[in-house]
């Protein structure tokens, strides 16, 4: 048998792309943890220790701060399928392609969504988004804080308190954002959040980590449904219409994450293991250091590119500083290059979705892969690249631009 299918062992990549992005080896080794049972005292103190670790990275005092099993989108139902009612109003305010998700995954909760568009590359300004919650008096608001299609960051610090004054309930996904920009959660008065580990937190897809607030948790509990067989026998459901998903429904999951550790799924020991580690590396480093390790790459990405004489994409006061957008010459297969850069270099870019498909290439500089020499040696093939395909830059320019930036931001005082 094992002469037909080889052992594991994929070929070398530095993932640059969007996300997923190269892991953290501390995160592999802790991935390969042995398994312990679900209520064994010493894993439910891993699971206490999750909540807490994560509390940090939400900058939240929110009790429920708790991980779903699934890639970033799990996070994302769990949260609207049990926030949303059927016939429930939710408006998203959509700059790419995470924003037409939201409206699906709602859409699918049976809400009547509405949404507003911004061109992909631009956000929207808060004004905005209060004219439209004015206009549509929706109950939930499910905006990105990062959207990868676009590599545009849409920012938050007003828009909770908006919401508050119109007694709406803010939802946001920071899949692509958590751990790369500063998201405080209870600053900024949002009731609801969802992450994945694959990007600026230097893990594997497989798990989310989510938070709520109290408004939330009320909304919730009025929907409760124990199932049967399972149910304590003080249990009263609510009076609200059933969660539509067993497996995502956040008042049976805080049952299970709480004191009362009531039966559920079996949590993906091995996840919760990755996740674990992501937030204790990022903890480590200090979250405002981690914040300026992205901003820094993400300067010095944007200068070499255009030294090397690219024209970066979308509007740049509101670039993601963990992804960036470059617009694909004319003339240039951008499939080719990224061909290119991953059998010639091992260096893995990603391409657009929608309008951007075939204009825009995306590279990630988050989390593990975050770093000096990465954005060097990414620059550095890419210029090689573009030499094979004809585009021609006076050699090292990009390299150095990006160089000159790390020089300044290392000689300046911490
Ligand atoms: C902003 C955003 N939301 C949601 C997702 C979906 O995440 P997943 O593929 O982990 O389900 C992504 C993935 O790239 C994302 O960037």
């Amino acid at each position: 048998m094992t002469g037909e299918i080889g052992e594991l062992n994929p070929p070398p990549r530095l993932l640059m792309g969007p996300g997923p992005i190269t892991c953290d080896p501390r995160v592999l080794r802790a991935m390969s943890t042995q398994l312990l049972g679900q209520f064994d005292p010493a894993f439910t103190a891993y699971m206490s220790e999750v909540m807490a670790l994560y509390r940090r990275l939400y900058q939240t005092e929110n009790r429920w701060t708790f991980l779903i099993d699934g890639t970033a989108r799990a996070g994302i139902e769990a949260i609207l399928v049990s926030l949303i009612s059927p016939g429930d109003r939710v408006l998203v305010p959509i700059f790419g392609r995470f924003g037409h998700l939201l409206c699906e995954i709602a859409r699918r909760c049976r809400a009547e969504v509405v949404s507003i568009e911004a061109e992909w590359g631009a956000v929207f300004a808060p004004e905005q988004i209060e004219a439209a919650i004015r206009q549509h008096r929706p109950r939930v608001l499910a905006i990105c804080q990062g959207d990868t299609s676009t590599t545009m960051a849409q920012p938050l610090d007003e828009i909770g308190a908006i919401c508050r004054r119109h007694d709406v309930i803010l939802y946001v996904d920071a899949t692509a954002t958590l751990g790369g920009m500063a998201l405080p959660v209870d600053l900024w008065q949002i009731d609801a959040v969802s992450a994945g580990l694959q990007k600026c937190l230097s893990g594997p897809p497989g798990s989310s980590p989510i938070t709520f607030n109290q408004r939330v948790v009320d909304i919730v509990n009025a929907r409760k449904h124990v199932e049967a067989g399972i149910r304590p026998p003080d249990y009263v459901a609510g009076n609200g219409a059933p969660i539509q998903s067993n497996y995502f429904d956040l008042a049976m999951l805080m049952d299970y994450w709480g004191g009362s550790r009531l039966n559920h799924h079996t949590e993906a020991a091995s996840m919760l293991y990755a996740a674990r580690e992501c937030a204790r590396i990022i903890l480590a480093e200090g979250l405002e250091a981690c914040f300026a390790r992205h901003r820094t790459a993400s300067v010095a990405l944007s200068e070499g590119l255009t030294a090397m004489g690219l024209t970066l994409f979308g509007d740049q006061r509101n670039k993601m500083p963990n992804v960036t957008g470059v617009m694909i010459p004319g003339g240039v297969d951008g499939e080719a290059v990224r061909r290119l850069m991953l059998d010639d270099f091992g260096i893995e870019i990603g391409s657009s979705f929608g309008p951007l498909k075939g204009r825009i290439w995306r590279i990630g500089t988050m989390g593990y892969v975050c770093r000096k020499e990465n954005v060097l040696h990414c620059l550095g093939a890419l210029e090689a690249t573009l030499r094979q395909c004809g585009v021609r830059a006076p050699p090292g320019v990009g390299v150095d631009a990006a160089l000159s930036v790390y020089r300044t931001a290392e000689t300046k005082p911490a």
